[in-house]
Formats: structure tokens, C-alpha cells, sequence
């Protein structure tokens, strides 16, 4: 167990020259994770999110960081031809795709489906890509990364968001199967699964969706009890890069309240 708080975790060199590629960038974990990997090395960046504006961030990111290649793909990870179509561009331009994050997520009850779409089939989408991607280049074991952004709520059923919680226990099921299926390629997937963390997506529709279930007395107290547990996506994106380097294929991390732990699950064997 470690404590990711107050940026503990030394920043170091190992994403030296490699390249990456993250979704949903533009929000508040998906962009921490992008610093992060900057802060760690990274040479060749594809920043992709939906919206059509590139993140005012970027600007910042390409003045801190002159020598490193950083480009927006607007891109709806529901949409198969428009990640193909960002897959091939960013590769064209790259010696070798080394690391995939999926990042982009959504959390509302009331769009069941699409819910699954973004959360779960745009991860599967992705992975897939990136998995067919990664097997031309085949580099050293554990070279290659895919990590996928779950949650608690992938772990331990959420009954206050059953669609939600349902996505992201697809995402470490998904995400455990493929790492095991395909051990022999020598890619490395992994599964990270923050707790509550500051960001659009909670402040917004966490407190939304309880405002359609819960008395106001008990909206307080349910949005103090939150505000206690939550991290920095700052905690999120350190978490990631300590397991992209450290978390062997399959494993799946919780990271709660700063903490970074590896959750014990049935060993995969089919
Ligand atoms: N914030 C939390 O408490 C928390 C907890 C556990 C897991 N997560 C997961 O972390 C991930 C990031 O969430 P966040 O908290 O940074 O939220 P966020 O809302 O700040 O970021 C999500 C990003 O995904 C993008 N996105 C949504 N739909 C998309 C689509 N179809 N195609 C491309 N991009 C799309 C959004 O534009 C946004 O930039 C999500 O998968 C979320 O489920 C968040």
C-alpha cells in the first residue's frame, strides 16, 4: 500500500522517447495522466477527446515541453471509423505505439446505453485497436501498455448507479480476460480503479443523480461524505504511472483516498 499524496512518487525517465495515446484527455484524470507520462518522458503524446476545441492546456503543455510531439484527435470512442482513423494517423508519425490509456467515461443513469457504449465498448474498441497496433512492434516485455480507467464501482456494485457500475465491472472483466488471452504478445494490460476524484464528472452528475433519489438532509450529508473521500486526479494520474511501471499483466489497483493497492482477485484460467 502506498500514499500517493503530495507527490511522493518520484518522477522519473522510463517513458523516455516512447509514444502514448489517451482518452477522454480533455477531463480531469485523462488530462493528470497525460502530465504525468510529460513529466516521465514522454516523447510522442495523442491527447483525444470529443470535444471540438483542443484543451486550452495543450498550448501550456507544448511550452513546458518543446521537444515532445503533442497532438489533439477529436474523436467519439463510440464512433469505430473515427478511433481507426486516429489510430492510423498517430501511428504514421511514431517509431513504435507504446502506451494506451482509456480515460474517457461517462456517468448518467438516465442514458443507460450510451453509458455502455463510452464506458465499456469504447474501451473494448480501443484496446482492440491499440492491441493490433502494438503487435507489429513488438518491443520488450512489459515495453507496450494498455491501461483502463475502471472505478470502485467496477469492483463492488454501486446500487445507486447500477448502469455505471455495470460498465466498469465489464472494464476489469474485459481488461483480465484479453491480458490473459493474449499474454503471449508481451503487451501489458492493466486495470486502475480510482475512488472518488475530483472532476467534472462527479461534481456534476454524482450530485445530480442523487438530487433525483435522496431528501435534501440526505443529499448533505451524502455530499460530506463524499467531499471527505475525495482525491486530486493529481493522486489518480502518479497511480497510473506507478502501476504502468510496476503492475504485472492482468493486475488489477484500486487507488482510494491517495492510496494505491492491488485488489486480490480469482486467478483467470479459461
Ligand atoms: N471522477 C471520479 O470520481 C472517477 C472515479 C472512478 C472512475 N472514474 C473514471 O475515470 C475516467 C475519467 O473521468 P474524470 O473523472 O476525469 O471525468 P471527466 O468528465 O473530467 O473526463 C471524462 C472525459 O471523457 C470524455 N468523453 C466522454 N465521452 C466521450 C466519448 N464518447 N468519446 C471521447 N471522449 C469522451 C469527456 O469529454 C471528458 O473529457 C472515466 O472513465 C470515469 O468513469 C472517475
Amino acid at each position: 500500500m502506498s500514499v500517493l499524496n503530495n507527490g511522493v512518487n518520484s518522477v522519473n525517465k522510463t517513458f523516455e522517447n516512447k509514444s502514448a495515446l489517451v482518452t477522454g484527455a480533455s477531463g480531469a484524470i485523462g488530462g493528470a495522466i497525460c502530465e504525468e507520462l510529460l513529466k516521465n518522458g514522454i516523447k510522442y503524446l495523442a491527447v483525444l477527446d470529443m470535444n471540438s476545441q483542443e484543451p486550452k492546456i495543450l498550448s501550456d503543455w507544448k511550452k513546458t515541453y518543446p521537444s515532445v510531439s503533442i497532438k489533439y484527435f477529436q474523436v467519439d470512442v463510440t464512433s469505430h471509423e473515427e478511433l481507426e482513423k486516429c489510430f492510423s494517423e498517430f501511428t504514421k508519425t511514431i517509431p513504435s505505439l507504446d502506451i494506451v490509456v482509456n480515460c474517457a467515461g461517462i456517468f448518467d443513469e438516465s442514458l443507460y446505453r450510451k453509458v455502455l457504449e463510452v464506458n465499456l465498448i469504447g474501451v473494448i474498441a480501443c484496446t482492440s485497436l491499440a492491441t493490433e497496433h502494438m503487435k507489429i512492434n513488438k518491443g520488450n516485455e512489459g515495453s507496450r501498455i494498455i491501461l483502463n480507467v475502471s472505478s470502485a464501482a467496477g469492483l463492488i456494485p454501486f446500487s445507486t448507479f447500477p448502469t455505471y457500475s455495470a460498465s466498469k465491472h465489464g472494464v476489469v472483466a474485459y481488461t483480465r480476460a484479453v491480458a490473459h488471452g493474449l499474454r503471449d504478445l508481451g503487451i501489458k494490460f492493466l486495470n486502475l480503479c480510482p475512488g472518488a476524484t475530483e472532476s467534472k464528472l462527479l461534481v456534476k452528475n454524482y450530485i445530480k443523480d442523487y438530487t433525483a433519489i435522496a431528501s435534501q438532509e440526505e443529499l448533505d450529508a451524502k455530499k460530506q461524505a463524499m467531499m471527505a473521500l475525495i482525491q486530486s486526479p493529481s493522486v489518480v494520474s502518479r497511480a497510473a504511472v506507478k502501476i504502468m511501471q510496476e503492475g504485472e499483466n492482468g493486475s488489477t489497483w484500486v487507488v482510494k483516498c491517495g492510496e494505491l493497492t492491488e485488489s486480490v482477485l480469482p486467478e483467470v484460467r479459461f
